[in-house]
Formats: C-alpha cells, sequence, structure tokens
C-alpha cells in the first residue's frame, strides 16, 4: 500500500504546451495553435541563441522566448512537424475563421446577410451565426456547443507530465512547452482520464501499485521504474479539520483563499503549492484542503485564475464549481462550463450577474466585474460576495473601476462588508500578450499599450474600499509567490508600481482605521458569523 509523494507535479499539456483553457475551448485553440505555438518555434528554430539570451534578460520576462537548457532544435522541429501533421484540421480552421474575418470587413455593408454564408469557408459552414452590432458592424458568433462535438473539439492532444520536484523553478509556461526529458513521465491521456482522479487520491489514500498501473495503462513499460519512485510507504500528515464555530479563512497564495467553517468549504480560483521540499515561504499546501471542497468559485478566464493543475488533483474532491456564466459565443470569451464540462468536470454551475446561490448558512452571490480585459466584450467575469451568517467576504479579483456608480448600484443591493480581497496587479501586460492570437488586425502598439491586463492601483483600490466600507481590506492576486512564478512571470521590486501603490493603499487604509495588508505566502483568519475577530 503506498501513497503518491506530495512533490509529484501533474503537469497537464495539450501539443506538449502547458494547457489552459483557451487550449480546450476549440476556435481559441486553433488560433493559439497558429499564432502562439508555430510562431514562437518557428522563431526558436531560427534562433535558438536569441531566446536563451531574451530568457536571461529580466526585461524579456514572460514574453515569447521559449527558455531550454541548450540547443533543443530537433526537437523542436520534431515538435512542429507532429502539430502540423496532428493538428492540421485545426490550422484549417484557423485559417478560414481570419477569412470570415476579412469577408465581413470586405462583403458586409449593412445589407442582409443572406448572400454572405454562402461564402464563409466551408469548414466553419454551420458552425457560426453573422449579425450586426447595432452599428452595422459585422460580427460572427459560434455555435460553440457544436463546436466541442466537432473533429476541432481534441482530447487526443491532450497529455499529462509528472515528475518529482523539489523546488519551484520552471520556465514560464506560455513560452516554453515541455520537451522530453529522463525524468519526466509523459502519459498520453486525456483530463477526462480517471486515472488523474485516482493518482491524486492516493496522496491522502493508499493503494497498491498495481492498482493504479492498471488504471493508466503503465504495464511492463520502461517507465515503470520512474513511476514507482512517485510513491512512497510514508503517510502524509493528517488533515486538520475546522471543528469551531467561527469562519476560518485561509490564504494559499496569489487569488486562492479556503472560506471553512465546521459544516462548509469554499475555495476561491484554486492554485496549490506542492509540498515535500524546502521552502523559504511557510505556506498551506494540498494537506490544508479538506477531504470535500462544497463550492469553488472561478472568478475570470485568466490561466492564473483557472490553473488545470490544481483543478485536476482536486477534481475528486470538488462537490460544485461555480463559473461566470457566457454563452455569447464569441472568440473572445469561451463557455466556461462547456469547457469544463470536456475536461471532466460535470458539476458546473454557471453564475449569472446578482444572482445567488443558497446552502447551509451561506448565500454566494455573482457580482460584476469590471476591468482587466482590455475593454473586450468578455462576460465570462465574476465577483464573488460570500456571505456566511452575517459575516461578508466580497472577493473583487483583478477589478479596476471604470464607473464608480455601478459599483454604488451593487452596494445599493449588497450593503457593506466585512472583509475585501483586491487584486493590485496595477501594470498588467499589454492586450496582446493574451489575446494576441485571436485579433484579426494587429493593434499599433499604442492601442495594444492602452488596453492592459491591469488590476487597480490605490487610487481605483480606495474607491472601492471608500463604496464597500468594509473593517479588513486584503491586496491579493499579486502573481508574488515562487510556486506560481512559471505563471505569472511576476518578479517585482520594492519600487515596482504595483507594491508602491499597494502600499499606499494599504496606508491609506489603516490610517482610516481599518486593518489592511497584502497577503504573501500564508495567511489564517477566523471571524465570528456576526462581528469580525481577527
Ligand atoms: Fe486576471
Amino acid at each position: 500500500m503506498m501513497y503518491l509523494k506530495p512533490n509529484v507535479v501533474f503537469e497537464p499539456l495539450f501539443d506538449r504546451w502547458y494547457a489552459w483553457s483557451h487550449l480546450i475551448s476549440p476556435a481559441t485553440a486553433a488560433l493559439n495553435i497558429v499564432d502562439r505555438h508555430l510562431t514562437i518555434m518557428g522563431s526558436y528554430v531560427a534562433a535558438p541563441e536569441m531566446h536563451a539570451q531574451a530568457v536571461l534578460n529580466p526585461k524579456m520576462k514572460g514574453g515569447p522566448f521559449m527558455d531550454l537548457n541548450g540547443d533543443r532544435r530537433e526537437e523542436v522541429k520534431g515538435l512542429i512537424e507532429s502539430t502540423l501533421r496532428n493538428q492540421h484540421r485545426s490550422i484549417q480552421l484557423a485559417k478560414a475563421i481570419k477569412e470570415l474575418d476579412k469577408l465581413l470587413t470586405a462583403e458586409a455593408n449593412g445589407f442582409g446577410m443572406e448572400n454572405i454564408y454562402r461564402k464563409i469557408p466551408d469548414i466553419l459552414k454551420g458552425y457560426v451565426e453573422l449579425y450586426y452590432d447595432r452599428n452595422n458592424n459585422a460580427g460572427f458568433r459560434f455555435f460553440e456547443s457544436l463546436l466541442y462535438k466537432s473533429e476541432f473539439s481534441n482530447p487526443s492532444s491532450q497529455s499529462m507530465a509528472f515528475w518529482i520536484t523539489n523546488n519551484d523553478h520552471r520556465p514560464f509556461c506560455l513560452s516554453t512547452p515541455r520537451l522530453d526529458s529522463p525524468d519526466v513521465l509523459h502519459l498520453e491521456i486525456p483530463f477526462s482520464h480517471s486515472g488523474i482522479d485516482e493518482l491524486a487520491k492516493m496522496k491522502r489514500t493508499p493503494k497498491p501499485l498495481s492498482y493504479i498501473k492498471s488504471i493508466l495503462g503503465l504495464n511492463a513499460s520502461s517507465s515503470e521504474a520512474l513511476f514507482e519512485s512517485f510513491f512512497t510507504e510514508t503517510s502524509p500528515p493528517a488533515y486538520d479539520k475546522y471543528t469551531g464555530d467561527k469562519i476560518r479563512m485561509r490564504y494559499f497564495g496569489h487569488a486562492c483563499i479556503l472560506v471553512e467553517t465546521k459544516d462548509v468549504s469554499i475555495l476561491v480560483d484554486p492554485l496549490i503549492s506542492y509540498y515535500g521540499y524546502h521552502s523559504d515561504i511557510e505556506h498551506f499546501s494540498d494537506f490544508d484542503l479538506p477531504d470535500v471542497i462544497d463550492y469553488v468559485l472561478i472568478t475570470h478566464n485568466h490561466q492564473d485564475h483557472i490553473l488545470f493543475e490544481t483543478l485536476l488533483q482536486l477534481r475528486h474532491r470538488i462537490k460544485n464549481i461555480i463559473v461566470p456564466r457566457t454563452s455569447s459565443g464569441k472568440l473572445e470569451d469561451p463557455d466556461l462550463k462547456l469547457m469544463f464540462n470536456s475536461i471532466g468536470f460535470n458539476n458546473v454551475i454557471a453564475i449569472d450577474e446578482m444572482s445567488t446561490i443558497n446552502f447551509e448558512d451561506v448565500n454566494i452571490t455573482g457580482l460584476p466585474f469590471t476591468g482587466e480585459h482590455s475593454d473586450l466584450n468578455i462576460l465570462t467575469k465574476s465577483c464573488y460576495l460570500v456571505k456566511v451568517g452575517e459575516f461578508k467576504l466580497l472577493f473583487l479579483a483583478d477589478s479596476r473601476i471604470v464607473e464608480p456608480m455601478l459599483y454604488q448600484h451593487i452596494y445599493n443591493q449588497i450593503g457593506s462588508v466585512d472583509v475585501l480581497f483586491l487584486g493590485m496587479e496595477c501594470d498588467g501586460a499589454p492586450l496582446s500578450w493574451l489575446y494576441g492570437p485571436l485579433m484579426p488586425k494587429k493593434l499599433s502598439r499604442e492601442q495594444d499599450g492602452s488596453r492592459r491586463l491591469s488590476g487597480s492601483d490605490c487610487e481605483k483600490g480606495m474607491a472601492l474600499v471608500d463604496i464597500f466600507k468594509p473593517k479588513e481590506v486584503y491586496v491579493y492576486a499579486m502573481g508574488m509567490e515562487p510556486w506560481l512564478e512559471f505563471i505569472s512571470s511576476i518578479k517585482y521590486t520594492d519600487q515596482s508600481n504595483p507594491i508602491v501603490q499597494s502600499n499606499k493603499l494599504i496606508e491609506t487604509c489603516r490610517s482610516q482605521g481599518m486593518v489592511a495588508e497584502r497577503l504573501f505566502g500564508e495567511k489564517e483568519l477566523l471571524y465570528e458569523r456576526s462581528v469580525s475577530l481577527v
């Protein structure tokens, strides 16, 4: 009877690239294959030494450069070839989407659109509806649920890499694919595979190796010895279930917060560190999570808030996932419920703005989220009010207030809150960093720079504090913990604007009598259900 070691990494891959939600939704995946993966790989093959130089330069952090040790040109060429071969239909789909954009620009000039349907590229026929907005600008929406049933939904491109980690270092995951390495076990299984759940369960419940090997199809393969090194007879520390009468809040790093009472558990934006190796920073890990998580709340569709790596390991413990609702069919706004369903999460609830889910003595309300989305028409974003008894916690994620009256209207409905969590990554990347592959026309440098993925600065943050009048303010979601640097590509100094701005906000809040702090590493707080007590 063996346990899985707590420092075995579960890395979900798509065509050997770090998997995130835009690689699952079929249309966004097609465009990312062409305009992210193939572009970066082509650039690497042409000039590997330029990539090696760029990754050494801190100013280039998060840029489109591969962080590979030594010259791996031949393997990258091989990956380009297999991508072109395996994804040839998705590559054609990407081309057709671009053609359709051009067709609409050229021919949709305010007159009836029926004639244009005939000219839609064949591969897209039946998957799109054309429309005008009220200003006669033409656009199209996907019948996304049909795309998931089509040849463009490609679970066979998904796979899992497993290895033992002894530190938090990993190359920036959006720019570097995972090539073969002797210490990495690579399994060609889709994310919906039940073997992932069975393996994750073995962190707490021991099973015979023969059991998990047969589920994962790992019999008599050359990887058996490596696989066996992932297990131990040593039992993990037992989970210390909260049994008191209060509300316990635990910060796990970035935007991941667990709210527990003795009866319920709610986990926001799960991103959990591994355990079992030295770290200078005290932090919670998998062993501090309950056996059952009643509700996972997802705030928005950015890769640091929907981390498959954590979610797949927790899937067997999650009763319900709440995601912001969209069914717009817009390329830039894929449906998260469909996306999660397709990778083996069957318990997904799409929540609307100002609608509430009630259970036990808890109410979870979805609230409007503005900012941090480059002024694109994206609906898959939600702030959450979590009310336990009379105690109110407000999770604002990376909101950036653009119109105070919106929040005033929300305040009129929900009243003041006890605790407010706010992301202040106020120097976010430009639009093209995340959404570039989806844009039919390149934005000018100035346009791109003016449409950033930025959270609140001090002024914007204080505007929210002034409206919601919390007793406690916590700055979070700063991407600072070392175990998530591979996904955030953030390394601040004391002079970095987000640090300066959040320090200023914290000082201002404290001077007004509030408790205020920027969270880092770990934090535990206990609250009475009616009156706060830190
Ligand atoms: Fe974000």
